[in-house]
C-alpha cells in the first residue's frame, strides 16, 4: 500500500516508516519538522535501501497537503503530526488546539476531496478519565482530560467517529498508546527530546550520560508497590509494528475502531530506573521530589483486542527497551543535530 504519513520523522512517525518499508508498503512522509529533524528519515532510507519522498511542511497548509495526494496514489494516512508536551498545553493551549485540531481537520477535508478514506489516528491512553479500574480497556470511561493536550486527543476521536458514521465509506482506526520508549536497535533512530525531557525514559538516559545532573522521581507516597507512579511502558518497535497491524486492518473493514496499544504490564518509576541500570550497567542518579501535578497512580492497558482483531501483541521485554534507549543514547549523545 502507499502510505502518507504525517509527523513521518517525529519518534514514533519514523519507527513506523521503517517498518512500513520493511513490509513492503510504500511511504510518502510529510512533516514542518518543528519537532523533529530530517536526519530521521535519511536514516530510515539507509537501514531500508528504500527512498521516502519527503514534503516539508505543515498538515494545516490545505493546499500544499492537496498538491501531495495529486502527485502520489495515496492508499491511506497515519496521521501522527501533533504538539505532544501535555506541561506546554497547559501554558499554550491556543497552539495546541490549533495544531492538533486543525491539522486533524484539514487532512480529512484533503483525504475526502482525494477520495482516501481511510486512516490511522495517533490517539493516547491519557484520553481515558482518571477514576476507571484498572487495566483500562476501550470501552473504559473516557474524558475528565486534566490537560489541553488530551483534550485534543479526546476531541480529535470525536470528529474521526463523527467522520466514520456520516459516511459509510470512511475506515478509521484510532490507536491508544501507552508509555512509547526504546529505540530501533540499529541505535540509528530514536527519540530526540528538543529541551528538556518530559518524559521518563529520555529523562533516564540523558541522566546516564551526564546532560542532566539527575532524575527527580515525582512522588515516593503513591498507593503502588514501591510508592512510585506505575506506567505501560511499549517498546516503540512493537508500537510501530502495531501500526501495520492496524493498515492490514483498515483495507478489510470500514467504520470506527478503537484499540489499545500496549503491554499490560505496569512498572514504578523505580522498576525502570533499577532496570536501565542493570542492563546498560550505568548509574542513575536520582531522588525522590513530590508529586507532578496531574499524574496518576498507576496506568496500564488490556492489550486483549489488539491481540484478537489486529494479531498484534507486543514483544519487546523491558530489558530490551533499557538496552536500545542505551545504544541510541550513546551513539548519539546530542541526539540527530549533534
Ligand atoms: P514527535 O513530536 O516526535 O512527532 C510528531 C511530529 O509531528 C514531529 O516530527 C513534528 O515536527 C510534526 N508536526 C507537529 N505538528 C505538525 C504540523 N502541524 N504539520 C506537520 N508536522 C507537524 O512525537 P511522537 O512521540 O512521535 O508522537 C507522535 C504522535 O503520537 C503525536 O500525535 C502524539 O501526540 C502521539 N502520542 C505520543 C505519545 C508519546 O508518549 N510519545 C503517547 C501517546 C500519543
Ligand atoms: N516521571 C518522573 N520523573 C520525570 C519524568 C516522569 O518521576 O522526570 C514519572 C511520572 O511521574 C510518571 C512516569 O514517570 O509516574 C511516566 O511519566 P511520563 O511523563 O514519561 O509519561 P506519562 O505517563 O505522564 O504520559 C505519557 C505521555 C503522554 C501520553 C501518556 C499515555 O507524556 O503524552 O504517556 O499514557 F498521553
Amino acid at each position: 500500500m502507499n502510505v502518507l504519513v504525517t509527523g513521518g520523522s517525529g519518534y514514533i512517525g519514523s519507527h513506523t516508516c521503517l517498518e512500513l518499508l520493511n513490509q513492503g508498503h510504500t511511504v510518502v512522509a510529510v512533516d514542518n519538522l518543528c519537532n523533529s529533524s530530517r536526519l530521521a528519515l535519511d536514516r530510515v532510507e539507509q537501514l531500508t535501501g528504500k527512498t521516502i519522498p519527503f514534503y516539508q511542511q505543515d498538515v494545516r497548509d490545505e493546499e500544499k497537503l492537496s498538491q501531495v495526494f495529486a502527485q502520489h496514489p495515496i492508499d491511506c494516512v497515519i496521521h501522527f503530526a501533533g504538539l505532544k508536551a501535555v506541561g506546554e498545553s497547559v501554558s499554550k493551549p491556543l497552539a495546541y488546539y490549533s495544531n492538533n485540531l486543525d491539522s486533524t481537520l484539514v487532512l480529512c477535508k484533503v483525504m475526502n476531496a482525494h477520495g482516501v478514506k481511510r486512516l490511522v489516528f495517533s490517539s493516547s491512553a491519557t484520553v481515558y478519565s482518571g477514576d476507571n479500574a484498572m487495566p483500562l480497556q476501550e470501552n473504559s470511561k473516557i474524558g475528565n482530560c486534566s490537560n489541553p493536550y488530551g483534550w485534543t486527543k479526546y476531541m480529535c476521536e470525536q470528529i474521526l467517529r463523527d467522520i466514520a458514521k456520516a459516511d459509510p465509506e470512511w475506515s478509521v482506526i484510532q490507536l491508544r498508546y501507552f508509555n512509547p520508549v526504546g529505540a530501533h536497535e540499529s541505535g540509528l533512530i530514536g527519540e530526540d527530546p528538543k529541551d528538556i525531557p518530559n518524559n521518563l525514559m529520555p529523562y533516564i538516559s540523558q541522566t546516564a550520560i551526564g546532560r542532566r545532573e539527575q532524575l527527580s522521581i515525582f512522588g515516593g507516597d503513591y498507593p503502588t508497590h514501591d510508592g512510585t507512579g506505575v506506567r505501560d511502558y511499549i517498546h516503540v518497535v512493537d508500537l510501530a509494528r502495531g501500526h501495520v497491524s492496524a493498515l492490514d486492518y483498515l483495507m478489510n473493514h470500514t467504520g470506527e475502531e478503537i484499540f489499545n496499544l500496549g503491554t499490560g504490564h505496569g512498572y514504578s518509576v523505580l522498576d525502570m530506573v533499577n532496570a536501565f541500570q542493570q542492563a546498560n550497567h550505568v548509574i542513575v542518579p536520582h531522588c525522590i521530589t513530590d508529586r507532578r501535578p496531574g499524574d496518576l497512580p498507576t496506568c496500564y492497558a488490556d492489550p486483549e483486542k489488539s491481540r484478537e482483531m489486529l494479531g498484534w501483541t507486543a514483544t519487546h521485554d523491558l530489558d530490551a527497551m533499557c538496552r536500545d534507549t542505551w545504544r541510541w543514547q550513546s551513539q548519539n549523545p546530542n541526539g540527530y543535530e549533534a
